[in-house]
């Protein structure tokens, strides 16, 4: 470590992101497209007086207010496992440090919560040792905590929400890391975003998806197959600025999704309320079984929205724009 102890206060920050094509499939070796969002997670990091931590703080409520990471201690073994691997990356001075994370992206949506908190926690150890990190270590580091969250994701949540922007990401099976390359889109994405409920979580939703493969593997290879040939074509059709063709390759990613056994009917209602509403395209986000639902737009996301809203659900908007979120738009609802 160069002296962080120079340092009082330390910020690490990292967006969230959705999944616009190919969540699960990706998992399979198919590529994906994700993009990030105009909200995220932010780790204060500072030295918390102690030396047997980190302690994490936080007023987010999806995370306990504090955590430790002691076998047996304070908050939910997970995160108190993310909190061993930090420590076991960025060194035993870390012990001494405390966390207080604040943000705004709803829990167990498929938003892209963990690999955000994640990437804010070793941007924020980063910059309080005085040594910056590079994307690509970024990405291995943030990976490792991810495994803790997810078991063995397929790295497009925290290589999107590293490099920010909108990706197409792959990761053939067998291969060690992914590759993701920037896409630059003549058209804003406006989306409405719906929130079905928090999902069972991502390690067991791709679990019990991998279950149901294994007693009809070739269909589901096509189902697989099937989604990544979307992806392809979307990624064209994005880079051609044709959101109307992306809007219908989302419902039909959404099919696939269906087929899978990973949308639910709070996720079916939300793609109905938005395509009623004028949507291009509707689909979730992420591993399913709740979590959030996309609603891609021509304009104004706001009927959408208000649509989600009225049915009771937690909306929000937001904008994509060339590569990289450059619009935030209110939430009536913040999550
Ligand atoms: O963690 P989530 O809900 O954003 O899902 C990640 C996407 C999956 O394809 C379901 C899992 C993975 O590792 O890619």
């Amino acid at each position: 470590m160069s002296d962080g102890a120079q340092q009082t206060t330390t910020l690490g920050y990292a967006p969230g992101k959705v999944i616009l094509f190919g969540e699960h499939a990706v998992v399979d070796g198919q590529p994906a497209i994700a993009a990030t969002l105009d909200r995220g997670i932010r780790v204060a990091v500072s030295r918390s007086g102690v030396n047997d931590g980190p302690i994490l703080r936080s007023t987010n409520a999806s995370l306990p207010p504090r955590c430790r990471p002691d076998p047996g201690g304070e908050g939910p073994e997970r995160l108190r496992a993310a909190l061993r691997v930090v420590v076991d990356l960025c060194g035993p001075h870390t012990r001494q440090l405390q966390f207080s994370v604040d943000g705004a992206i709803p829990p167990g949506a498929g938003l892209g919560s963990s690999a955000a908190l994640a990437v804010a926690l070793l941007r924020g150890v980063h910059q309080w040792q005085g040594e910056p990190i590079d994307d690509e270590t970024l990405i291995e580091r943030a990976f490792a905590v991810e495994k803790v969250f997810h078991g063995n994701p397929s790295g497009v949540d925290h290589t999107t929400i590293v490099r920010g922007g909108v990706l197409a990401y792959e990761k053939p099976r067998g291969a060690a890391i992914g590759t993701a390359t920037s896409l630059i889109l003549p058209r804003r994405l406006r989306l409405a975003i719906g929130v079905a409920g928090p999902h069972a979580g991502t390690a067991t939703a791709v679990a019990a998806l991998r279950e149901r493969a294994r007693n009809h593997p070739e269909h589901y290879a096509r189902i697989f197959h099937g989604v990544g040939a979307l992806a392809r074509a979307a990624r064209l059709h994005l880079e051609k600025g044709e959101l109307g063709a992306v809007g219908e390759l989302m419902d039909l990613n959404q099919g696939y999704l269906n087929a899978l056994g990973v949308s639910t009917p709070g996720i079916e209602a939300l793609c109905a309320i938005a395509r009623e509403r004028g949507a291009l395209g509707a689909k979730l986000s992420g591993a399913g079984g709740g979590g959030a639902v996309i609603a891609l737009v021509d304009d104004d996301p706001e009927p959408v929205r208000r649509a989600f809203a009225a049915a009771g659900y937690t909306a929000f908007t937001t904008t994509l724009d060339s590569g990289r979120v450059t619009a935030t738009s209110a939430a009536s609802e913040e999550p």
